[in-house]
């Protein structure tokens, strides 16, 4: 066997390997979150509760009983995974035994879009904006 093939037939077998690995949210979603697009988002739909900078202060938090986590607070939330905050995004915080307050978006936003948003989400924990 050249060299050729043998690397292409190690890139099939990575690929068979990687498959079924995927979580669903990432194949329902197609491509990976974009922090940029997910920005767009997060102003739209998102800033009034968890605030421009994703510290849970929006404009509107002060009515909310039940406060939205600080998404610049890297401990707390690493405790939350990227599946966990889709469900939560998707179909609102009783879905995932979170607050109601926590509205669902399934029917505003698409599945990329909600991946982008997370995109948003993490690059707050990670300090990046
Ligand atoms: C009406 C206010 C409101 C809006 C608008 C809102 N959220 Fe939330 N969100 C909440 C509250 C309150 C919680 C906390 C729920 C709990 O801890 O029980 C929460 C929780 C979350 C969580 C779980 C982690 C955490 O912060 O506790 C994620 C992820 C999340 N929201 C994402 C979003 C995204 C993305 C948007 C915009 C598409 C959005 N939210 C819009 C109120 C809101």
């Amino acid at each position: 066997m050249t060299k050729k093939y043998f690397f292409f037939f190690a890139i099939m077998l990575s690929l068979l390997w990687f498959l079924p690995t995927v979580p669903d949210f990432v194949r329902a979603a197609g491509k990976p979150g974009n922090a940029q697009a997910g920005m767009e988002v997060h102003k739209r739909q998102c800033v009034r509760c968890h605030g421009e900078t994703g510290k849970g202060d929006g404009p509107g938090s002060a009515v909310l009983k039940t406060k939205p986590a600080d998404w610049t607070d890297a401990a707390r939330m690493s405790g939350v995974s990227e599946a966990e905050m889709f469900q939560v995004i998707k179909d609102g915080g009783t879905a995932a035994g979170k607050s109601k307050l926590m509205p669902a978006f399934g029917a505003k936003l698409k599945d990329q879009e909600i991946s982008d948003v997370i995109a948003v989400i993490k690059s707050f924990q990670n300090g990046k904006r």
